[in-house]
């Protein structure tokens, strides 16, 4: 018997219906308790991952090794300078090669056009674990974060302030409108996403009572939140958009002003990670040292205070990574959901 995630692949949110995302959330908790139970869950015995990155990673690489470990696979790190692909081979012959030997393949990378050719070439999952436009198993350990939390998601308000336009924000945006989570991007009308993005995500908060706002006022913005969400305001590829960034973001910094405008009597904080808030890091020394911040995107006070639960959302990388894994690689009995 086999299930309806079997052999699919998850290059962008909307490869998935609202339930089937729920679903695999709610399997990574069920994931988790079993974890913490120490119940062996070895579903993917003798099967081959690769694990394609070209750029880096602390909690992705992590998160789907041990994940992969924990289900019985096998993990292969392929780094950028490890293999030929994009310098002497194309990505339709590296999927080719690498199809025939791993069962599932992960790939992080600039290109959204790699990791669909990958999908389209291997004929085996591939999973994509981020994009310069998406970062879909992301939204998986967001959500369940969330759900942990609140104990629901359907009626919640996550606000995203920052860049408006990266791939976290787009991911946020077309996931919480699937959802049925109402988000609004909060950001300077430079930074906003791009119009059909926009666009799509309106078209799914029809059908789920999503409410999505685009706003560069940030009290309107955050009013409604239950949920503060924020990311670098450089991602990685952008590294000489610091200066311009700075100056467009330093009033949408997240910090402890920020956290009560909201309406809300409780307003969790989220954030993807890596983060700028002390000067503990090589690049945070650096900008100091050029701007004289000494945090960007969340002050310290708000990244170590006690809503803060961005190493919750860390932790359930793995949980939900595993899930996935699980659903579009096991030979497990799924209901439809
Ligand atoms: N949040 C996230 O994807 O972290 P890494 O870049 O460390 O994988
Ligand atoms: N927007 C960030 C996300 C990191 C997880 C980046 O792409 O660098």
């Amino acid at each position: 018997m086999t299930s309806i995630f079997q052999g699919r692949s998850f290059l962008k949110e909307i490869d998935f219906t609202k339930n089937e995302l729920l679903y695999l959330i709610d399997f990574a908790a069920h994931l988790k308790a079993l974890k913490q139970q120490n119940i062996p869950h070895n579903y993917l015995a003798g099967k081959n991952i690769a694990l394609l990155f070209e750029k880096t990673s602390t909690r992705t690489r992590s998160a789907f090794t041990t994940a992969a470990i924990d289900l019985g696979a096998h993990p292969e790190y392929l780094g950028k300078n490890d293999i030929q692909l994009g310098k002497k081979e194309s990505v339709e012959d590296t999927a080719k090669v690498l199809g025939s030997m791993f069962d599932g393949i992960e790939y992080r990378g600039f290109s959204q056009a790699t990791v669909e050719a990958l999908a389209a070439h291997s004929e085996v999952p591939v999973w994509n674990g981020l994009t310069d436009q998406w970062h879909p198993t992301q939204m998986l350990a967001d959500f369940l974060t969330i759900k942990e939390h609140f104990g629901k998601l359907t009626g919640l308000t996550l606000a995203y302030v920052g860049d408006g336009r990266n791939n976290m924000a787009n991911s946020l945006l077309i996931t919480g409108a699937i959802l049925g989570v109402n988000i609004s991007i909060v950001a300077p009308k430079k930074l906003f996403p791009a119009n059909d993005l926009i666009a799509l995500a309106e078209k799914y908060a029809e059908e789920t009572g999503a409410n999505i706002l685009i706003t560069d006022a940030i009290d309107q913005g955050v009013e409604q939140a239950d949920i503060i969400y924020t990311d670098v305001w450089v991602s990685m590829g952008e590294e000489d958009a610091y200066q311009e960034r700075i100056e467009l973001l330093l009033p949408y910094q997240v910090n402890q002003a920020l956290m009560e405008k909201t309406h809300k009597k409780e307003t969790i904080f989220l954030h993807c990670l890596p983060a700028f808030h002390d000067l503990e890091t090589k690049v945070a020394k650096e900008i100091q040292a050029t701007y004289g911040l000494t945090e960007l995107e969340v002050t310290d006070e708000v990244f170590r205070g006690k809503n803060a639960l961005q190493f919750q959302q860390a932790e359930n990388r793995m949980h939900t990574i595993k899930a996935v894994m699980a659903a579009t690689l096991g030979n497990l009995f799924i209901p439809h959901p």
